[in-house]
C-alpha cells in the first residue's frame, strides 16, 4: 500500500500545481510509483492566467489522460458555492475511496487541494465539511506551498497552526517564487524556519517558461532526493 500526501498552499494561485508537478517528476525520477489527483477543481476562465490543473498535468506533465481529477466545476469559486450553482453533490467519501484505490497502485499519491485548508467545500444546514475535514478524513500527512515575499511570515504560521489545532501534519515547505538576492525573501524563510522548525523542501524561483522539461532541470538543481525521502518518509514508511 503506497502512501497519500497532500499539497495545500497558504492560498490559491500559490503554486500548489507546479509543486505538485515537481514533486511528481522527481519522485518518477527516482523510480518511486507516483500518482497525481486533484479532486476538486472549480473555475477556468480563458482569459485568466490560470489553468484547468488536470490538463496541465494531463497534457504537460504526461498523466494519464482522464485520470486526475474527479469533480470539476466551471464558476470561479469557493467549491461550496460551486457545488450549489452547478448543482453538483460532492462526496467526500468517493474522494477517500479513490484515494485509497489510487495508494494501492501507486507508491506516492500527490492530492492537489482546492485553495488553502479553510477552503469550505460542502455546505450542510448546521455548517460547512472544510478541506480540512477531508485531510483528517484520509489522514493525509500535508505539504504546505507558500510565497517567500512580504506577509509570508503571517500567512505560514496561521496556516501551520490551523493544521495543527485540527491534527494535520505538515510534513514540509516549499516556497514559491522565491527570490535569491531579496532580503525579505531570505529573511522571511530564515524567520519562518527558526520559528516552525520545519523541513523547507525546496525554494523555486519564478520561471520565465513552465514546461515538463524545465520543471525536471529545475527539480534536478532545487530538490536532494535524499532529503525529499526523508520528508516523505516522516511517520509515512515510505520505501523510496
Ligand atoms: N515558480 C513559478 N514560475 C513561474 N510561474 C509560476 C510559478 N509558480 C506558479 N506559476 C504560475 O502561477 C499561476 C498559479 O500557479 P499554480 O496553478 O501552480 O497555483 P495553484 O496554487 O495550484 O492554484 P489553484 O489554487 O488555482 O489550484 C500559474 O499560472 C502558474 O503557471
Ligand atoms: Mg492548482
Amino acid at each position: 500500500m503506497g502512501k497519500a500526501i497532500f499539497i495545500t498552499g497558504t492560498g490559491t494561485e500559490i503554486g500548489k500545481t507546479i509543486v505538485t508537478s515537481i514533486l511528481f517528476l522527481v519522485l518518477k525520477e527516482m523510480g518511486v510509483k507516483t500518482k497525481i489527483f486533484k479532486p476538486i477543481q472549480t473555475g477556468v476562465l480563458e482569459e485568466s492566467d490560470s489553468f484547468a490543473d488536470q490538463y496541465w498535468y494531463e497534457e504537460v506533465i504526461g498523466e494519464e489522460k482522464g485520470s486526475t481529477g474527479m469533480y470539476y466545476m466551471e464558476p470561479a469559486v469557493s467549491p461550496h458555492l460551486a457545488s450549489e450553482i452547478t448543482n453538483t453533490t460532492i462526496l467526500p467519501n468517493e474522494i477517500k475511496n479513490k484515494i485509497l484505490e489510487l495508494k494501492n497502485q501507486y507508491d506516492v499519491v500527490l492530492v492537489e487541494g482546492a485553495g488553502g485548508l479553510a477552503v469550505p467545500l460542502i455546505e450542510h444546514s448546521n455548517g460547512f465539511y472544510m478541506t480540512k475535514d477531508l485531510i483528517q478524513e484520509c489522514e493525509l500527512p500535508t505539504i504546505l506551498v507558500s510565497l517567500a515575499g512580504l506577509g509570508a511570515i503571517h500567512h505560514t504560521l496561521t496556516t501551520v497552526n490551523y493544521a495543527e489545532m485540527h491534527d494535520i501534519k505538515i510534513l514540509g515547505l516549499i516556497f514559491n517564487h522565491f527570490d535569491q538576492y531579496n532580503m525579505i525573501h531570505i529573511d522571511n524563510v530564515r524567520t519562518i524556519h527558526k520559528m516552525l522548525n520545519l523541513p523547507i523542501i525546496a525554494k523555486l524561483p519564478t520561471m520565465d517558461s513552465l514546461s515538463k522539461d524545465s520543471l525536471t532541470q529545475l527539480a534536478k538543481t532545487l530538490i536532494s532526493k535524499q532529503e525529499l525521502k526523508n520528508v516523505l518518509s516522516g511517520g509515512l514508511e515510505i520505501e523510496v
